[in-house]
């Protein structure tokens, strides 16, 4: 059979727009081994004198990402912030429903935001808009960024950062439409609160930016917007690609890359009949595969009578113990490289993201007792780190080739799927290839672009092939010099970085 053939267009002046930086985000929960034995493990050899591991930070660096969001997820739903204040020893534990997990309290808001300054990393704060009250929130937003002679403050000052933080990002709630969710809630009933709270919030520091809870149903979006919109600055959305198959991973993206596109129609629906002349932009602040399938709003009857007879009980941790981590394998680092592509291709929408989660967890950095491994997920966005540019270019893929997928938009995708970014000064620009299929090479073109060129390529024999502790480096980027005159030879499922 011949090979199948693609083209990629390039024209310079067609671009996307700007791609804020803050898309390269991170997430970071107090759950599994997220936290205590991923980024803080006092007392381990691989920690500094303050409980941080050194090679989860060297690690994090890579990736160096430009905001950490913190403290969950579904845990931030029961999080009462003043249990992670104070001296350490002093600490209380409490028992976090979202995971089942007594919470010691030793990595707090002080750690968090210590990490965040030892990587360099703007900050995120999630509000606890389940169990938690508008008063707790504005609290810790006066904590965090006042100087105002309160109590809240004075404990700030008795601390060890007396400085003003001044935290830029606040989430109102988590995932409040789900079941799992502590308190979840109406749409009608969390827009309602959202917007007092936002009021409240920006009453208390104007200079503040607030994220609203968005989901992937245009109706709990379109009540939101409509009645809260006023007070966000994003809309948040969560995308898991759970799909087992090749195909079905390898969709994953593009089917959010539809969602993202009919969201952003329903914010600029509601820009126009609630006339909201601010800036309001979707954040994506949980993104990832996530290999096994999640828990969907129907499922909740049945988890709730199974617990009501008592045939599952919640699993008690008094220790953190791993929770949804996996080896994630090559088709996953596709999945992700592609995930990279759509935040290229909509800058305009999307301005800021944090992927779930950076550690452990669903984490593209997996943490032993003696060292970390750099998961297949984590080098499509590692080299995105070091090859990116500032604006998105608008790339063009021609080819007849491709692949069916089921959750794919159209039942199926392209053989190729590519995106790239410039620097509008020095005129370098990156591109970014995933050959989607399976077994074959793809011969492709480029048009608008050629010559001497970084190419790093990820790839393996085999697409299931995974980073293990046993087998740290079975796949990793591999770097060489080429020179682009003609068509290029693609390896099967395989994502190539090409910098001129
Ligand atoms: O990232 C794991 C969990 O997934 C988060 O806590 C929650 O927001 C989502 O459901």
């Amino acid at each position: 059979m011949a090979t199948p053939t693609a083209t990629v267009l390039v024209d310079p002046r067609r671009t996307t727009g700007a791609i804020d930086q803050r898309v390269y985000g991170q997430f970071l929960e107090n759950m599994g081994r997220a936290i205590y034995g991923g980024v803080f493990e006092p007392g381990s050899p691989l920690a500094d004198a303050d409980g941080y591991r050194s090679d989860v930070l060297e690690a994090a660096r890579e990736l160096d990402p430009p905001v950490l969001r913190w403290p969950g997820g579904n845990f931030a739903s029961g999080y009462h912030w003043r249990d992670g204040i104070g001296p350490p020893e002093d600490r209380s534990s409490r028992f976090d429903l979202a995971w089942s997990t007594l919470e010691p309290n030793r990595f707090g808001t002080e750690e968090f935001l210590a990490y965040a300054r030892l990587l360099g990393s703007a900050t995120y704060l999630n509000l606890n808009a389940s169990t938690g009250t508008i008063d707790e929130a504005l609290e810790w937003l006066a904590y965090c960024n006042s100087d105002l002679p309160v109590p809240e403050v004075g404990l700030r000052q008795s601390g060890p950062h007396p400085d003003r933080h001044d935290v830029p990002i606040w989430g109102i709630g988590n995932e409040n439409f789900g079941w799992w969710q502590h308190l979840h809630t109406s749409a009608e009933s969390y827009a309602e609160l959202a917007r007092e709270w936002g009021k409240l919030l920006r009453w208390a520091d104007s200079r503040i930016s607030l994220v609203g809870v968005g989901a992937e149903d245009p109706d709990w979006n379109w009540t939101v917007l409509s009645e809260a919109g006023v007070v966000f600055d994003w809309l948040s959305l969560h995308f898991y690609w759970n799909e087992l198959s090749y195909e079905g991973v390898l969709a994953g993206p593009i089917s959010s890359e539809a969602a993202i596109c009919d969201t952003w129609g329903l914010i600029g629906a509601a820009k126009r009949r609630r006339e909201l002349h601010h800036d309001l932009r979707i954040c994506v602040d949980e993104w990832g595969v996530w290999p096994e399938p999640y828990l969907s709003m129907a499922d909740q009857p049945e988890v709730i009578n199974r617990r009501r007879r008592a045939e599952v009980g919640p699993p008690i941790h008094t220790e953190p113990v791993p929770m949804i981590e996996y080896h994630f394998d090559l088709k996953d680092a596709l999945a992700h490289a592609t995930w990279l592509h759509v935040l290229w291709r909509h800058p305009d929408k999307v301005s800021l993201a944090t992927q779930a989660q950076m550690v452990n967890v669903l984490g593209p950095i997996l943490t032993t007792p003696d060292g970390v491994v750099r998961q297949t997920t984590f080098h499509p966005l590692a080299v995105a780190r070091r090859c990116a540019q500032s604006t998105g270019l608008d790339v063009a893929v021609l080819t007849e080739a491709g692949i069916d997928a089921a959750n794919a938009p159209n039942r199926g995708m392209a053989a190729l799927d590519a995106a790239g970014t410039l620097d509008p000064d020095s005129g370098q620009i990156h591109l970014s290839l995933v050959n989607r299929m399976p077994d074959d090479e793809l011969s492709v073109d480029l048009d608008g672009i050629g010559g001497p060129a970084t190419r790093i390529t990820l790839w393996a024999d085999d697409k299931a092939a995974a980073n293990t502790p046993e087998d740290p480096n079975r796949v990793v980027p591999v770097e060489d010099h080429i020179d682009v005159g003609g068509p290029l030879t693609l390896p099967p499922h395989s994502h190539v970085t090409l910098v001129f």
